[in-house]
């Protein structure tokens, strides 16, 4: 694997891969891996957990970074084209991790084909490395990948980490729920994947006790507000979703509950302290997945 541009890449056994030595990682982070190697973050979108845990992955590693995390500090801000920054950023860097508000913009970096570049989310479009963080997630939680039922909840149209793991998980015969308003129903194209690949779905407005109660896992999202055209929508729809800790009456014992963060008020607080929340150790996971991402792109 040079790239990783995007989940539909990855076939089973890649995934796996990369899975079984984010868990060594996890027992042991520090190794002296990538020694003598400098790795770019250059991310042109806000980033918490995306670029620090990539960072940190490579500190442990005993690498060096370089990048922005503010693309108004960098001569994106003058006028410079993705392409010109790519290229010149090729000659400091062994790797590039990337994060941009452009869908298609971490493909179109790696067929300049310079340095093994690693798309930390491109627009509305794909989050690969969040979904391998994810699966890690939900094996550890569930003890398999294999047959689980899914809620995905919110803000299904422009989420890219949703769009990431409905194609991470086709491999493991998931069935999923899509619980949106209608204005934020899951794209087409990405139902169109799960028939495809016979996926079973339902789609649902109504967050309701059996969607909760039905489910090994409830993948909560943000609405986007960045990616709203008009404003006046986003008001509409922002606080559609509030799981708070009565509606897991019933659950699943196995019910975890992931997000991938930042949260805006979609998982109310007292939702923390419960045996379902997992979404702080899920972005725990991020670092080890991201160390085993950067050495499979590293060779
Ligand atoms: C997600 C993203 O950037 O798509 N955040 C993240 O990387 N953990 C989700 C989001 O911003 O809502």
């Amino acid at each position: 694997m040079k790239h990783l541009v995007s989940i539909n890449q990855l076939s089973a056994e890649q995934i796996i891969r990369i899975l079984d030595r984010a868990a060594l990682f996890e027992k042991n982070p520090n190794q002296r891996l990538l020694e003598g190697k400098v790795v770019a973050t250059l991310f042109f979108e806000p980033s918490t957990r995306t670029r620090l845990s990539f960072e940190t992955a490579v500190n442990r590693l005993s690498g060096r970074v370089i990048g922005f995390s503010d693309a108004a500090t960098s001569s994106s801000s003058k006028g410079e084209s993705l392409k010109d920054t790519i290229s010149m950023v090729a000659n400091y860097a062994d790797v590039i991790v990337m994060r941009h508000f452009l869908e298609g913009a971490a493909l179109y970096a790696s067929e300049l084909d310079r340095v093994p570049i690693v798309n930390a989310g491109d627009g509305a479009n794909q989050h690969p490395s969040q979904t391998l963080l994810d699966l890690y997630s939900i094996r550890k939680t569930q003890g398999q990948l294999e047959g689980r039922t899914i809620a995905l909840v919110g803000d299904l149209k422009y989420g890219r980490t949703v769009h990431s793991l409905i194609v991470g998980m086709a491999h493991f015969c998931p069935r999923f729920i899509f619980v949106s308003p209608p204005e934020l129903r899951m794209p087409e194209e990405c139902k169109d994947f799960c028939r495809q690949h016979d996926i079973p779905f339902t789609e649902t407005s109504d967050f309701s006790p059996e969607v909760i109660q039905g489910v090994d896992i409830l993948y909560m999202t943000r609405v986007q507000r960045e990616r709203f055209v008009d404003l006046e929508e986003y008001e509409r729809v922002k606080n559609v979703y509030v799981l708070n800790r009565e509606m897991l009456t019933g659950c699943r014992d196995n019910l975890r509950i992931l997000h991938p963060l930042p949260r805006v008020g979609e998982i109310a607080l007292d939702v923390d302290d419960t045996p379902q929340a997992y979404y702080i150790q899920q972005a725990q996971n991020g670092l080890y997945t991201r160390q085993s991402i950067l050495c499979e792109v590293l060779g």
